[in-house]
This record gives C-alpha cells, sequence and structure tokens, in this order.
C-alpha cells in the first residue's frame, strides 16, 4: 500500500531554497532523513535528493518498483560521511544495499532487520563499529554479505549462519572474536567464506564440512587452534584454502578425499609438528602450495611430481630432512621453487634442470652436497639462484652465461672451486652477487660491472688473485665502489691487494682490510693527483688516461687542451680533488639521497658552496660511451631556471660523478611526504611549483635541439631552492643510462610506477606525452598529496571529479581554509582541469608542455585578491 506523508519540518533542514510545500513518499521521506545524518557528500547527490519531489525514484542511488517503492539503495564510492540511521529499517522492500567504500561509522543499526527482503547486502569499506545486530537473522533472503574492512567486533552470531541462502560472505578485516559459528555447515549453499584478518579463537568446526558447495575459505590471520578438521575433505568444489598465520596443530588431514578443485593451499605459520601428506599429490589442480615455518618434518613427498599445475611450491623455514626429490622436475610449470632452511641433505637432483619455466630456486641453509647439476645452469629464466650455506661443491661452468635473466645468485658459505668464468659478466641483469666463503681462485671477472644494475658482490674468503701469471695482483676497481660494495666484501683472499697509493692524504678508502699494490707504486709516482683520486674513483690503470681524455672533452667548453692539461698537472687544488676531500672520498656519512640510477652526496667546498654529487653507475658498451659523453655535454649545455644546473661531471667506463648545486629544500617528494611534520604548502607555492616544472618541461621540449624528453618525471627529481622555486632534476641522464645494451633488448620500462604513462606500461616508448602524462600525476600529487603507489591517482580523481563535481572531496584538506577565496578555488579547478588533460589515456589527446604553460599562466592572469565584503 502507498501512502504519502507531508513533511513541513523536514523542509527547513534540508534547504532553506525550498519554496513549496512538498510530497514524498514514505520511502523518500525515510531516505531523507539518512540524508540528514550525512555530514559531508558530494553535491551531485544532494542536489538530485531533492524534497519536492513526489518519489525518491529518479535520485542517484535509487531504484524503485512498479509501486514506487525502494529496492536498490546503492551509493558505492561517494565518498560520504556520516552514521547509518534507524530510519534504513522503513525501506521494507530494499532487496539491495550497497554503501561500501564510504566513510560511514557509528553502529550498524539493528532496524535493517526489518528490510526482510535485503538479498544483497553491503557495507564493506567503511568505519562501522560495534556488533552485528541479532535481527540480521530475520533477513531470510539474504545471498550476499559484505562487511568487511570496518571496525566490528564481538562475536559472529550463530543465527546469521542460518540464513538459508547465503552464498557469499566477506566477514575479514574486523576485530570479530569468539569462535567461528559452530552451525557453519548449515550455510549449504556458500561458495564464498572470507573470515581472516579477526580474533577468531577455538577450533575450526568439523561441520564446515557439510558447506558442500565451497569454494573459497579463508580464515587466515585469526587465532585458531587445534587440528584442521579432516571434514574439509569432503568440500570438493574447494579452491582457495588459506589457515595461515594461526597456531594450528597436529597432522595436515588432507588430500585423502577429492581434492580435484584445489588450486591454493596456503597452511604457512602455523605448527602443525608433522608430516607433509603424500595425498596431496593427488590434488592434480594445485597451483600454489605454501608451508612455511609450520614446524614440518619428514621428507618431501616424491608425490609432488604429478601436481603438473603447481607454479609456486614454497616449505621453507620448517624441518625437512632426506633428499629433494628427483619427481619434482615433473613439475613443469613450477616458477618458484623455495625449500630453504630445512635439513635437506644429499645432492640437488639433475632433473630440476627439467623446470625451464623456474625463476625462484631458493635452496639456501639445508646440508645439501655435491655439485649443481649442469641442467640447472641451463634453465634460462632463472632470476635467483640462492644456495648459500650448504656444502655444495663443484666448478662454475661456463654455461652460467645462459642464464640471462639472473638477478640474485649467491652461492656463499659452500665449497664451491675453480676459476669463475668470465662469462658470469655478461649477464647484465645482475643485482647480487654473493660468493664469499668458497675455494674459488684466479680471477674476480673484472667485466662483472658490465651489470649495471650490479648491487652487492661479496667475493671475501676465497682464494681469488690478481691477474695470471701474477700471484699477487688488484682487485678489479670497476668492482670496488659498488653502490653496497666494499674492500672489505674481498676481504680474506691473501693474494688480492687494492691499488692506491699510501702517500698523501687519500687513503685506501678509508680503511685498512687489504693491502695495497706496491708492486705498481713506482709507475705511479709520476701521475698527478687527478689520476689518483680517479683511481680511487675506480679506474683501472689503463684507463686513467683514457678517461683524462674524456674530461678534456667537457672542458673544451670552457679551456683549450692546454688549459686542461695544466688544470690536470695542478692536481690537489682540481675540483674533483676538492669535492673527494669533503666528502671523504664519498663517505656514507655525506649521503644525502638514494635514487634508481644512483647515490647522491652532499659536498660543502665553501662558505655558501654547496653542491649535491651524483654517483652513477652505469653499463656501457665501447661505442655508446663516445656517444654517451656527447649527450652529457649537451645536457651540460642546456641552462634554464627551472632546471638543475648540471656545474661538473667526471665519467669514467662503468660509473660517473656528477655535479650539481645544491637544493635547500630539497625534493618535492620530501616537501609533501616527509614522514614528520610536512609543511602546511600554501596554495600559491603550489602554484609557482606547478607553472616551473611546466615551464622546465617546455623548455626541455621545445627549446631544446634536439628536444630533451625526461622519461621519469616524478616528485623525487622535481628540487626545491631556498625559495620554493622548482629545478627539474636528471633530465637527460636517465635516458642516457637505459642505453645499455641490457636495457635495448629486455622489457625494462623506464620511469616509476605510478608516473608511467599507460602507453608505455609494455614497451619503451619515450615520448613528449609520456612527459606530459606523468608531468599531469605530478600536479594531481600536488593537489591532493596523496602517493599515485599508495593508489591508482588517476583513476581516484578522475571518477571522484566526475562523480561528484566536488573539488573538496580530492584537495589536500590542509587547503580547505584557501579555499574560502574563491579565487583560489578556480584556480585550483582550473588545475585539476589541466592535470586530467594531461593524464588523458589517448596520448594525442593531452595537451603539450606549451600548452600547459599558457593555461597555467592565464589563470594567474586573476591573481588571488581579497574577498570582497558586503
Ligand atoms: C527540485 O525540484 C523542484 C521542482 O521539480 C525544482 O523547482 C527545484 O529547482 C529542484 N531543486 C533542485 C535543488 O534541483
Ligand atoms: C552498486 O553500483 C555499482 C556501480 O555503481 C555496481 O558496480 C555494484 O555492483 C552495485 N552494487 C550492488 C550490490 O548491486
Ligand atoms: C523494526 O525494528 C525494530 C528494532 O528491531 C523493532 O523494534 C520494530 O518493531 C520494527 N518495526 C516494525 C514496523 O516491524
Ligand atoms: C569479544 O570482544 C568483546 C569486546 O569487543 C568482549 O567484551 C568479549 O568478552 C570478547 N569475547 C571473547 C570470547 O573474547
Ligand atoms: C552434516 O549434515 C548431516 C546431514 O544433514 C548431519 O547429519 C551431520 O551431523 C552434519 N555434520 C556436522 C559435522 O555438522
Ligand atoms: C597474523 O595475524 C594477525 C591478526 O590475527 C595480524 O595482526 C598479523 O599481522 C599477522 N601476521 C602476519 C605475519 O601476517
Ligand atoms: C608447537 O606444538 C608442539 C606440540 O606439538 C609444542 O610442544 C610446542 O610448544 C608448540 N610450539 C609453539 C610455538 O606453539
Ligand atoms: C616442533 O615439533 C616438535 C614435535 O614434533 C616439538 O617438540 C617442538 O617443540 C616443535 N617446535 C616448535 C618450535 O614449536
Ligand atoms: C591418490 O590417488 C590414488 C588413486 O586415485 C590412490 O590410490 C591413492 O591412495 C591416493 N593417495 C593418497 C595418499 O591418498
Ligand atoms: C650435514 O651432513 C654431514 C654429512 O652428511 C653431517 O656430518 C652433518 O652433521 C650434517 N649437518 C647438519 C646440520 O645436519
Ligand atoms: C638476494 O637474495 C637474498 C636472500 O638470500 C635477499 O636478502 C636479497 O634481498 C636478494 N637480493 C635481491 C636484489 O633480490
Amino acid at each position: 500500500m502507498k501512502f504519502f506523508l507531508c513533511h513541513f519540518l523536514l523542509l527547513f533542514s534540508f534547504s532553506a531554497s525550498l519554496h513549496a510545500v512538498f510530497c514524498l513518499n514514505s520511502d523518500g521521506v525515510a531516505l531523507l532523513s539518512l540524508f540528514r545524518q550525512w555530514t559531508s557528500m558530494p553535491s551531485s547527490l544532494s542536489s538530485s535528493w531533492n524534497s519536492s519531489d513526489s518519489t525518491p525514484c529518479k535520485w542517484v542511488g535509487i531504484e524503485c518498483d512498479s509501486k514506487n517503492n525502494v529496492v536498490s539503495f546503492n551509493l558505492t564510492g561517494y565518498a560520504i560521511s556520516g552514521q547509518l540511521g534507524p530510519e534504513i529499517g522503513h525501506l521494507r522492500q530494499l532487496e539491495t544495499i550497497d554503501l561500501s567504500t564510504n566513510d560511514f561509522f557509528g553502529n550498524i543499526p539493528e532496524e535493517l532487520g526489518n528490510c526482510s527482503a535485503l538479498k544483497n547486502f553491503d557495507l564493506s569499506s567503511n568505519r562501522f563499529t560495534g556488533q552485528i545486530p541479532g535481527n540480521f537473522k530475520y533477513l531470510q533472503n539474504l545471498g550476499f554479505l559484505s562487511l568487511f574492512s570496518n571496525s566490528l567486533d564481538g562475536e559472529i552470531p550463530e543465527s546469521l549462519f542460518r540464513i538459508p541462502g547465503l552464498q557469499v560472505v566477506y566477514l575479514n578485516d574486523n576485530n570479530f572474536n569468539g569462535s567461528i559459528p559452530r552451525n557453519v555447515g548449515d550455510l549449504s549453499e556458500v561458495v564464498t567464506l572470507w573470515l581472516n584478518g579477526n580474533r577468531l579463537s577455538n577450533t575450526i568446526p568439523e561441520s564446515i564440512g557439510n558447506c558442500s558447495k565451497l569454494q573459497e575459505l579463508y580464515l587466515n590471520d585469526n587465532n585458531l587452534v587445534g587440528v584442521l578438521p579432516e571434514s574439509l575433505n569432503n568440500l570438493e568444489n574447494l579452491a582457495y584454502l588459506d589457515v595461515s598465520n594461526n597456531s594450528l596443530i597436529g597432522s595436515i588431514r588432507l588430500g585423502s578425499g577429492n581434492c580435484k578443485n584445489f588450486d591454493t593451499l596456503v597452511l604457512s605459520f602455523n605448527n602443525f609438528s608433522a608430516e607433509i601428506p603424500p595425498g596431496l599429490g593427488n590434488c592434480s589442480s594445485l597451483t600454489t602450495l605454501a608451508i612455511v615455518g609450520s614446524n614440518l618434518t619428514g621428507t618431501i613427498p616424491s608425490s609432488f611430481g604429478l601436481l603438473d599445475k603447481l607454479s609456486y611450491l614454497d616449505l621453507c623455514e620448517n624441518h625437512l630432512s632426506g633428499k629433494i626429490p628427483p619427481e619434482l622436475g615433473q613439475c613443469k610449470s613450477l616458477e618458484t621453487l623455495r625449500l630453504y632452511t630445512n635439513q635437506l641433505e644429499g645432492k640437488i637432483p639433475n632433473e630440476l634442470g627439467m623446470l625451464s619455466n623456474l625463476q625462484d630456486l631458493e635452496l639456501f641453509s639445508n646440508n645439501l652436497t655435491g655439485e649443481i647439476p649442469l641442467s640447472i645452469w641451463k634453465i634460462s629464466r632463472l632470476e635467483n639462484l640462492l644456495v648459500y650455506s650448504n656444502s655444495l661443491s663443484g666448478e662454475l661452468p661456463s654455461e652460467l652465461s645462459q642464464l640471462t635473466y639472473l638477478k640474485n645468485i649467491s652461492l656463499y658459505n659452500n665449497q664451491f672451486s675453480g676459476v669463475i668464468p668470465q662469462s658470469l659478466g655478461i649477464n647484465s641483469s645482475l643485482v647480487q652477487v654473493e660468493f664469499t666463503n668458497n675455494k674459488f681462485t684466479g680471477e674476480i671477472p673484472p667485466n662483472l660491472c658490465f651489470g649495471k644494475q650490479l648491487r652487492v658482490l661479496n667475493m671475501g674468503l676465497n682464494q681469488f688473485h690478481g691477474r695470471i701469471p701474477s700471484d699477487v695482483g688488484p682487485i678489479p676497481e670497476s668492482l670496488i665502489k659498488l653502490p653496497d660494495s666494499s674492500p672489505s666484501s674481498f676481504l680474506g683472499n691473501p693474494s688480492l691487494c687494492v691499488n692506491c697509493l699510501s702517500s698523501g692524504s687519500l687513503t685506501c678508502f678509508g680503511n685498512s682490510y687489504l693491502k695495497p699494490c706496491y708492486h705498481h707504486s713506482s709507475g705511479l709516482r709520476g701521475l698527478s693527483r687527478i689520476a689518483i683520486v680517479l683511481i680511487v674513483l675506480g679506474a683501472s690503470l689503463s684507463l686513467v688516461f683514457v678517461l683524462l681524455g674524456l674530461v678534456c672533452l667537457f672542458l673544451l667548453q670552457r679551456r683549450s687542451k692546454q688549459e686542461l692539461e695544466i688544470s690536470a698537472e695542478e692536481g690537489p687544488s682540481s675540483l674533483l680533488n676538492k669535492v673527494m676531500k669533503a666528502t671523504e672520498n664519498l663517505n656514507d656519512r655525506y649521503v644525502i639521497g638514494k635514487g634508481a640510477h644512483g647515490v647522491v652526496y652532499k659536498a660543502l667546498l665553501g662558505p655558501n658552496k654547496v653542491f649535491a654529487l651524483k654517483k652513477l653507475v652505469f653499463g656501457g658498451h665501447k661505442a655508446g660511451r663516445m656517444s654517451m659523453i656527447r649527450e652529457i655535454e649537451t645536457v651540460g649545455k642546456v641552462r634554464h631556471r627551472n632546471l638543475v644546473r648540471l656545474e661538473e661531471f667526471w665519467l669514467r667506463k662503468d660509473c660517473g660523478l656528477v655535479m650539481y648545486r645544491y637544493m635547500e629544500n630539497g625534493s618535492l617528494h620530501d616537501v609533501l611526504h616527509a614522514t614528520n611534520q610536512s609543511p602546511i604548502l600554501e596554495w600559491n607555492v603550489r602554484y609557482k611549483i606547478a607553472i616551473g616544472i611546466a615551464h622546465g618541461l617546455a623548455y626541455l621540449h621545445h627549446d631544446c635541439d634536439p628536444a630533451i624528453v625526461h622519461r621519469d618525471i616524478k616528485p623525487q627529481n622535481i628540487l626545491l631552492d631556498s625559495e620554493m622555486e622548482p629545478h627539474i632534476s636528471d633530465f637527460g641522464i636517465a635516458k642516457l643510462l637505459d642505453q645499455s645494451p641490457s636495457s635495448t633488448s629486455s622489457i625494462f620500462v623506464p620511469g616509476t610506477v605510478g608516473y608511467i604513462a599507460p602507453e608505455n606500461a609494455f614497451t619503451t616508448k619515450k615520448s613528449r606525452e609520456s612527459d606530459v602524462y606523468s608531468y599531469g600525476v605530478v600536479l594531481l600529487e600536488l593537489i591532493t598529496r596523496r602517493k599515485p603507489m599508495d593508489i591508482d591517482i588517476v583513476g581516484w580523481v578522475s571518477s571522484v571529479w566526475s562523480n561528484t563535481k566536488e573539488i573538496n572531496h580530492i584537495v589536500d584538506s590542509s587547503l580547505k581554509e584557501e579555499f574560502l577565496d574563491s579565487n583560489i578555488r578556480e584556480q585550483v579547478i582550473g588545475l585539476l582541469s589541466v592535470a586530467l588533460e594531461c593524464t588523458n589515456k589517448e596520448p594525442n589527446n593531452r595537451p603539450d608542455m606549451r600548452q600547459v604553460v599558457k593555461r597555467l599562466s592565464n589563470m594567474n592572469m586573476n591573481p588571488p585578491t581579497t574577498s570582497k565584503c558586503s
């Protein structure tokens, strides 16, 4: 039955602009009373919910049946803040309520139990507190119940699990305590049951085995105890089971029944203290199996060889013993095999070499013996080979070079011997190489530094020596100054020495771990200080002369060749020498930042002479080096108020040093996201930063010939001087650095996640449009002060903006006061729309940087004025 209520009082509480008496049906009245309790919502909603309508059926988020009763109330993601009032209980015909992803707080009203027609119920991702109302038992038509990511507590009512048709239940990520309702088996239709991330205690009810349609069961991150119920084996449809991070004990009774649909089984971080059941080998659909840190004993069942879909097997940190079953080599799809920190013994089976998809092989901290089978060195996709702390022996084969994706090879604490194949250096993707404490001999391959990503190289406690046939020889200098290596990385090789001079202020890298190579010193005596510095920087002797030549190249801009030679001879006062002194040979104490391409140091060369030094580590091939020098030269000539000025640079084969003016206020990233005490950043400062970056980029894109595309625009690369004027850094460099042979042939994408334009996600297309996109993201970050890595900032802003047209929901809340000034408000909206255009998915629809500069400058033609008063 339909009836109407006339409300005059409401008139005044909603809108002073209403001028007529109105009649709205009772569902509409109930909705308006709900609305009244919301403190913030988008204007698209408040303008649509018009109290002079006769029904709410055309309102945003509302759907009605033919009798104008509300059947669906869906305002998901509307940025509503407030409480959910008891008036909701009046919506008797309601079938769907979806208020997920808002900012609702307070209790869930009891009265919802009156909406007995409800089928779909979603209040997830809010701030609701309190318990699930007991009245929910009246919602006998409920099929979908989602309350995850709130702060609900108390016990999960048993009555809830008596609702016969429940198919989907998400109660995860709340504070529910008590037991899992013992009658969970009453959920005969349930397909999805997520109870993870609560404080549920007690055992997993045996009755779970009666939920015969269950496919997804997530119970992880609770305080459950006892054993895994045997009845889980009755669940023929179960595909995902996660019980990790509880306190379960006893035998793992899985795999004895029909487990053909198991896809993912995660049992990690319990205390089973039991053996792995061989029956798991019968669960033929398994792709992921993880039982980490659960005090497993016994052996790895050979039946795992039957799991031909398995791609992830992680049994590390247990007490497994015996051999690695050769049958594992039959899991052909295996990508990750982690068996580390167990008591496995015997040889690594040759058969593992058949795992052609294997990327991670982590067998460290076991008791494995023998050689690494040749077949393993031929798994071309292998990225991580971690076998340290075993008793492995043998020599490394030259096939090592076939591992072209190898990043992390840790062989330390074993008995490997022989010479390290020179071909290791060809693996340009290497990041971490640890060979410490073995019996390696011969030379350390000097071309290891080709890997521009190489960060850790530990070679200590071996029998390496210098260049054959000399018995004592230097460590390849190119290896010694890697970001995370030091001469101590080579400690314990009695035949290795460090090239350096004992005289003068420059010590051997400031330590006495390794003896200096004396037999070379006479040859060095005639060299100038700059050469010595270069040696310390890591250049090998023969390279010094080449380098002096390179230093010429860039100095030629200002000085003649003769002058250069003089400057090289005046060594002690050379700039490089001063720089090295000021930073105590690039001591960590002077580090002010670490970027993708190198570490940045601060060098104080005199009063008011502060510089930033960036140490670059790059791979290079001979042909590319000259063009790189030319390009750095080009970049060095670029001068613009909004570009960081390159003062000097020094290059050598694998590393380089670039000197900039020091920027007092650090990077825009620091200023926006400093963990403690971020400054407020007034709007005019943000505007200045926005337009400054635009000027700098426009200059690079349109005034430089050839145009320079930055490719890595992000707040970390925008530096702010004492006046908060922005200066773009790293232009040109990023591009140069990515020209090494490894990156041109690889799928490496330059740029930083969050700022990469969509068209670049899978290609290495480099264009001005992509810089424009990144610039747009930086603008959004300036406006919202949110990090693109944390959220999909472009998606979030554009959906909130197009849904609500409310800038308040988007901007950094510390700007809200300034918003009272309508000029500022307009500027912000103007900047936002530029940002959204710049981040248009279609590159051709983005403005170019000249247009951006123009748009931004026009905004400033109406500078903020004091608001007019009447
Ligand atoms: C509400 O509806 C009335 C009549 O249909 C109309 O005059 C009024 O402008 C509307 N109010 C709003 C805020 O849209
Ligand atoms: C609510 O609306 C959104 C689209 O705005 C839709 O994706 C979602 O499925 C709806 N919720 C329900 C429970 O139907
Ligand atoms: C609605 O729910 C409340 C609380 O559960 C109850 O007291 C009330 O009687 C119900 N109203 C109607 C009309 O059923
Ligand atoms: C559950 O938490 C509530 C408070 O949120 C507490 O009163 C109750 O005793 C707890 N129950 C159990 C079984 O721990
Ligand atoms: C499962 O259901 C059967 C039949 O409905 C019932 O007899 C049995 O007790 C239930 N098992 C558990 C453990 O609840
Ligand atoms: C284990 O679960 C608890 C919640 O019960 C959670 O706070 C904790 O972070 C989880 N630990 C791990 C390692 O995930
Ligand atoms: C694990 O279980 C064993 C008994 O099986 C018990 O002795 C041990 O204390 C438990 N360890 C932990 C950390 O709970
Ligand atoms: C591991 O299990 C054994 C029994 O198999 C038990 O004695 C031991 O305490 C357990 N260890 C831990 C750390 O729980
Ligand atoms: C695995 O399945 C085979 C045949 O289906 C059966 O004979 C064997 O007992 C099962 N293994 C286990 C451990 O349940
Ligand atoms: C490793 O194996 C060797 C020989 O097989 C044995 O002597 C040693 O005790 C084992 N070490 C461990 C930690 O099991
Ligand atoms: C290499 O593996 C070790 C584990 O042994 C890990 O700590 C390190 O982070 C890994 N390095 C890289 C670059 O992945």
